[in-house]
Formats: C-alpha cells, structure tokens, sequence
C-alpha cells in the first residue's frame, strides 16, 4: 500500500468542519494525515510497526504529564477523608488514583519484568486481558506490546461455552484475570481446564500487585527492539478484540497498527485531543471504541485518560468533575441514561467540552448538549472491525444527527471509497443486483442502503481488512465482489445508512441477523439455539423490537412450545424453564426481554423462517390488541400488560 493510498483511506475517516464546503479545513486536515501517515509508514519499513514506539515517545516528551487517572470506587461506601495510602478521598464515593507518564512508564517496565520471567511471556504468545476498567488494564496490555505479545481483550462477562471460545479461536496460552471481575471465569473453570488444558489462568491480586509496580526497588524490563515482532507490517495484528456479532459465538477481531496508529493521529486529531487533554471513558476498555478512540489517541499526543470502572448515570459527572475530563465517551445508551437521570450537581461542574461516541439519537441529541454543557459532539460511525470509520464533530446547529460530514473536497475522494447501495425490496438483507448487468446500483438520497467500504486492493484483502483472527469463512462473508464492476472488492458494513441532500451520512439500522441491544450485538441465531436447548421449544424465532424510549432493539422471541407445553396454563412452566437456562448461558443482553407463546411460525418453501413479519411487532398486545406476550420483570417473565408497558416506556420499569 502507497503513501497516498494510505492517505486517501485515512482521509477517508475524517472531517472538521462545521459548515458545508470548508476545503479550507480539509486541507489542512489532509497536510495532516500525509504529515502523520508517511513517517508511519517508513517506521513499519523499519521494523517499527508497533504503537509501543509513540508510546514511547510520548513518555519521554511529557514525563511529569498525567497519563492516567483513575477515580477508584470506594468498596465500603462513604468513610475518612484519608485512607492508609494517604489518598484523597473525594466526594465520599471515590479516591482518585493518578499516574504521569514516568510513573506509568515504569509500572509497565516492572509488570514486563514479571511477566516475562515469572510467566514466561513472549512475543509468541497470545494473552488474554480480563480486566474491569482500571489502571492495570492500560498497564498489562502496554506490558504485553513491549514485550510483543498480542492481548486478547476478553469481555469480562463471557462465561461458560462462549468464553472457552474465545480462548480457543485465539489460540491465548495464558490469562491474567481481575479480582474484581473473576466470577464468570471461575465458574468456567473446570470447563477451560477440561477442554484447553494448556490455558494458564492467573488470578491476580490486584493490591499486591500494584504496589509491587510502584516498588522502585524492583527490577524493569524492556525488551529489546528486535524481539517485538519486528516483522510486523503495517497491517499486522496488534490485538485481539471480540465482537459479538453476527452469528454464533463471539469472533475474534483483528486490530492492526494501523488502526491503532490511524485511530490515534487522526481521530485524536478530529476531536482536539491534545497534550493537556483528559479523556474520560466509562466504556469497556475491552471494546475497540474505548481501547482504539479513547486510550490510543490519548497516549499518542500525551492526554491523560480518565477511566470508569464502570459506567453509572449517578457518578458520570461527579467522577468526569474529579478526574478533571475535557472529553468524555459515550455510546447513545449511555447519553439517554444521562439524560433521564434526575438533575446533579455536577452535571455541569466540569470542563468537558467534547463528548465523542456513536449513536447518539437526534431526538435528544441538542437536549444532551444544552443540559450537560458540551460543545461539540464527535459523533462517530466505525466498527471494531471496518477498514475505515467516519466523523462528524458537531458544534451549532448544523449537522445534528449525521455520523459523517465532510467538507466538498474529502467528500469527492470519498464517494470513490464509501457508498450506499440499494437493498433488495424482497430480501433486506441482500445488495440490490441489476438484473442486466449484476452489478449493485447506488441508493438514492434519503434512501436507506447499506454501507460498502472500498478494498483497495482485491486480491490481496487483508491489507485494507483483515477481518476475524482464525475464521476465514466469517472474514469472507463480509466481503462482497463485482459490486461496481467486475474485479472489485468491498467491505460489507452489515449496517443500512442514508445520505441527505448536502451530503451527511446519518445511521439507519443494522441488518440481518443481529441486533443492537445495551450497546451489544445481540445474535439472533445464537439466542434461537439457546432456546432449543431448552427441551419444551420446538421451534423459535427471535428479532429485535424498537421499544420507546430505548436505543437499539429489544429482544423478542416468538416461541412455538412442545405440544405438551401448548396450553396456557403450561406457560409459567415454559417461561420458567426458559429462563432458567438462559440465565446461564447467555449473556445478559441476549436473554429476551419479550416472550409470546404460540403456533404461528411456518418455515417458508426453502425452510428459512421469513422473519420480517416478526420485526415489527407491536408491543404491548399485538397488531389486533389481543396477544399474550410476556415480558422480562427482573428475573422472571410475567403478563405484558398495557400498565407495564407504560411503566417500560417511561423507564419507571427497566428492561
Ligand atoms: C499458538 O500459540 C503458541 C504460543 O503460545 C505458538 O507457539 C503456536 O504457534 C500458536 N499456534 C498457532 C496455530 O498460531
Ligand atoms: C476546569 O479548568 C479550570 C482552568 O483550567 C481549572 O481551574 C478547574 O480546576 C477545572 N475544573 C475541573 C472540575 O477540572
Ligand atoms: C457489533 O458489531 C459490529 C459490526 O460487526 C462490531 O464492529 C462491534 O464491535 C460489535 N460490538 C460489540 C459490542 O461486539
Ligand atoms: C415442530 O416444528 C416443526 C417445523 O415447523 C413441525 O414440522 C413439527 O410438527 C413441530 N413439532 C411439534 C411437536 O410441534
Ligand atoms: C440467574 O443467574 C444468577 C447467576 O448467574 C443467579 O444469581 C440467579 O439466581 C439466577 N436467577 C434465577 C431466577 O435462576
């Protein structure tokens, strides 16, 4: 891949501007990009792919800046104002744990230490990071890259036959695991040990650890140049992050320097990160928007990052106020949840001035900026594994809702690389093919079509996507071929887009098969296949329900019972069968929210169940008012009634 090419499809991700036509600023934004791109990419020539090298940089520019700042949640609630380690103790709830660069630097340097010599790590191996949001996070996985292992980001909530997954597909030899977020991992214990014998789980003891990293007594490793994978090009992976998409168990996503690099020059760039920046992120470490958006962009221009252990709508502001945030990430759900929580003192006791996230709805979009006081919102559209992501810092008026905004100039270049295509009407999953030529067809303005992202070079896809580690099969299925014309290759987004009349780019829905739901993906085949595990299913289909008021899609799932289970009085026997299997083996947010019990699912000729007639389901009784459907009260199912459903939409109940 040129220079220029590298350029273009970085360029690709960006814009600035407020206004329609700036070429002014996407100018300077493509100085920008060659500026930054080029020395990368002779970097990667020399042996110097990995992200540890700005890292580096970083700390030896900035030494004394704050790298890292944590506000720790007091376990015992409110107590003294000083504790034993003669921290500060702020607004009861929480002590603030700080660490500049230097302090960061050697804490790595000694975790590298261990890890290598008491562990046995090496640039061959794939660890696996299963970590709440927390200092030690940031702290292993710069451990594991000077090292020049690959860390597997595990979603600490995985459990049970999905998490043995994960660990098989990436081939991770080792995992070092949280105290605090150890349960579902111990309850797999057996399970990993039966079937990955060779898998080293370490539980660590996060006290001890940490003061042992702070021991300056302590020896530091760092490892020499050449034994972190100096072979490493520039789309070499850097780490492993799990999506929950699409169908069946989680996959393994590819993140490659390049992204970790493009992600944090450019996108920092876009959202004025700079070195006196703190960016506040209460999403998942483990997910690429918080690991790719959050810490990499700060790290790089020497920004200090903010974490949250957790993401809680009562302490947001009180913790973006303490650790003293300019930017904050959101994912939609999150802005709503703010939104709807009752006024705080602190909701404007901070000095955030940007929050960057996807999925930030319209409706309430100027609501969130006005009440919180935030200037601009970035709002986003990537995904953990697309080549490409695109912007939209949004300040004004202008813009509200759009996920891509691009001056004249960035927007001829990318109309070569992104574009909307037609859906076909009788199969909204499927590229409209011209009957004539076979080619796809571009939508229309304002039409919903599905996002295709250009690979640069056909026959050799894995330099511009490198898609899920160890699955051929899922990385090809999001590839499309002969789109525009013969030869050509494009990324399949899975997500329906539209393009309005001056240009902007706003999120439509995803397609197919998953939903969106808590901000995960929710498979619906995955789901299904739990719900025939269950003995008194036969047949099952699930989908995604809007629900007012909520982000994404609930799910729903229409159940066709064994005919012993038929009557309604086996219901509650059924509901609580059901539930009591999925509790255990799905993940929280795939467990359905809304249930109906009943005979009307009939595979069509070609045995597929045509789901569309399920998608649009009318809560709270059905399209003539007279369904039974249940809906999920805490832990166990109960009669959707027209009084619950209004407890539902107005958040008095949640889902
Ligand atoms: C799996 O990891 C080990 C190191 O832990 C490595 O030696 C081996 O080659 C890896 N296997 C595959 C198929 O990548
Ligand atoms: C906000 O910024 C001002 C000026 O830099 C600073 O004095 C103040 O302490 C900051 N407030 C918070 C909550 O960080
Ligand atoms: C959801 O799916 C998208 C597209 O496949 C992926 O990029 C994203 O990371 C997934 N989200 C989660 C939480 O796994
Ligand atoms: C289960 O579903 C299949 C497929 O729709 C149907 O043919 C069969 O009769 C059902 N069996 C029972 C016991 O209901
Ligand atoms: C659901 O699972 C959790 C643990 O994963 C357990 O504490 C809870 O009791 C279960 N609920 C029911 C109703 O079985």
């Amino acid at each position: 891949m040129s220079g220029l090419e590298l350029a273009a499809a970085a360029v690709l991700g960006s814009q600035l501007l407020d206004a329609k036509y700036h070429v002014k600023d996407d100018v300077l934004l493509i100085r920008k990009v060659v500026a930054s791109a080029v020395p990368f990419l002779i970097n990667c020539y020399r042996g110097r792919a990995s992200y540890w090298y700005y890292f580096e940089k970083t700390v030896f520019k900035y030494p004394n800046n704050l790298a890292v700042s944590f506000p720790r949640p007091l376990k015992d609630g409110p107590s003294a104002k000083i504790d034993e380690n003669g921290y500060a103790i702020y607004d009861d709830q929480f002590h603030l744990e700080q660490y500049t660069y230097k302090e960061l630097y050697d804490m790595i340097l000694r975790l590298s230490y261990i890890l290598k010599f008491d562990y046995g790590v090496t640039a061959e191996q794939t660890i696996a990071v299963d970590c709440m949001n927390k200092p030690l996070f940031i702290i292993l996985w710069f451990a594991l890259w000077n090292i020049g292992a690959v860390p597997a980001f595990l979603n600490f909530n995985t459990k049970d036959k999905p998490l043995v997954h994960c660990l098989k597909i990436a081939n991770v030899s080792q995992v070092f695991i949280d105290p605090d977020c150890q349960e579902p991992i111990k309850d797999t214990e057996s399970l990993i040990n039966e079937e990955l014998p060779n898998v080293k789980l370490h539980y660590m003891n996060e006290v001890e650890l940490l003061k042992v990293l702070s021991d300056k007594t302590r020896p530091k490793h760092r490892a020499p140049d050449h034994t972190r994978r100096p072979e490493d090009s520039d789309h070499s992976c850097c780490a492993l992050i799990y999506t929950s998409g699409t169908t069946g168990f989680p996959k393994a996503g590819i993140m490659s320097w390049r992204k970790a690099f493009m992600a944090a020059a450019f996108f920092g760039y876009i959202m004025k990160i700079k070195k006196n920046s703190n960016i506040l992120t209460a999403m998942p470490l483990y997910h690429s928007t918080a690991a790719m958006l959050g810490v990499c962009p700060a790290l790089l221009s020497g920004a200090c990052v903010s974490v949250s252990q957790k993401f809680s709508a009562t302490t947001f502001w009180t913790q973006a106020k303490l650790s003293g945030a300019t930017h904050i990430q959101y994912v939609g759900e999150v802005c709503r949840y703010l939104l709807n929580s009752k006024p705080h003192p602190d909701q404007r006791a901070h000095n955030v001035t940007i929050a960057y996230g996807n999925g930030l709805r319209r409706d309430i979009w100027p609501d969130f900026k006005e009440r919180f006081h935030i200037q601009g919102i970035g709002e986003f559209y990537a995904s953990t594994e697309s080549p490409i992501a695109t912007t939209n810092l949004q300040y004004g008026e202008f813009g509200i809702g759009a996920c891509r905004k691009y001056g004249a100039l960035i927007n001829l270049i990318t109309s070569l690389q992104q574009r909307l295509v037609k859906m076909d009407p009788e199969d909204d999953n499927e590229i409209y093919r011209d009957p004539k030529t076979g080619l796809a067809i571009l939508a229309d303005r304002n039409e919903p079509g599905e996002l295709l992202m250009k690979i640069l070079n056909a026959k050799n896809s894995e330099q511009t996507f490198q898609g899920y580690y160890g699955n051929k099969k899922a990385t090809n299925s999001k590839i499309v071929h002969d789109v525009f014309k013969k030869g050509d290759a494009w990324f399949r987004s899975g997500d329906l887009l539209k393009m309005d009349d001056d240009g902007l780019l706003y999120f439509v829905d995803r397609l197919g098969d998953t939903f969106r739901w808590k901000s995960e993906n929710v498979s619906a085949s995955e789901v299904e296949n739990e719900l025939a595990g269950t003995k008194v299913v036969n047949q099952s289909v699930v989908v995604g329900v809007r629900v007012p008021n909520h982000e994404g899609r609930a799910g729903f799932a229409v159940i066709d019972p064994k005919d012993e289970y038929l009557d309604t009085t086996k219901h509650e026997e059924v509901l609580a069968k059901i539930y009591d299997h999925v509790n255990h083996s799905l993940p929280k947010y795939a467990v359905p929210q809304f249930i109906k019990i009943s005979r009307e699912i009939q595979a069509s000729h070609n045995h597929k169940v045509p789901k569309n007639q399920f998608k649009n389901l009318k809560l709270p009784k059905g399209e003539l008012g007279k369904d039974l459907i249940y809906w999920l009260n805490g832990d166990r199912y109960e009669e959707l009634t027209e009084d619950s459903w209004l407890k539902i939409m107005s958040g008095a109940s949640k889902l």
